[in-house]
């Protein structure tokens, strides 16, 4: 997969009410994964991909924010971004912003936008080593 793809269909995502203040989601499309925390009634989702490395921020599923439950962190070096806005206000990507992912709501339904482009495929560092060792 390259970095041009764009998501064809569009995805449904969940509702509003599935989720309680400050809950998130996650779903995956291929390799590709996204979250959605709902914030203010409001929901924010981003693509599953830390602007430090571009790996995953979690590590535990549906689990995106830091202890008090405020502001979304990266679990690999601690890289903590707003929930509104994406923005890294602190960590190794400071100034950086998570990649938002396009949504579009119908009758209460959130649904992943048809028509988006998607990053690039999350590195797999497990995979990446493993190919390494066995060149060497
Ligand atoms: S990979 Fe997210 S802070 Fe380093």
């Amino acid at each position: 997969m390259d970095n041009k793809e764009t998501l064809e269909h569009e995805i449904p995502l969940c509702q509003l009410n599935d989720l309680e203040e400050m809950a998130s989601i996650e779903l995956s499309i291929g390799e590709r994964r996204l979250f959605a925390i709902r914030q203010d009634n409001q929901l924010y989702a981003y693509w599953n991909s830390c602007p430090h490395l571009g790996i995953p921020l979690n590590w535990m599923p549906d689990h995106f924010l830091d202890l008090d439950g405020s502001l979304i962190q990266c679990s690999s070096h601690g890289a903590l971004f707003e929930v509104d806005s994406g923005k890294c206000i602190a960590g190794p990507c400071t100034g950086d912003h998570l990649k938002p992912v396009q949504l579009r709501v119908e009758d209460g339904t959130y649904y992943v936008a048809a028509n988006q482009p998607m990053p690039a495929a999350p590195i797999n560092l497990r995979a990446q080593a493993m190919a390494d060792l066995e060149g060497s």
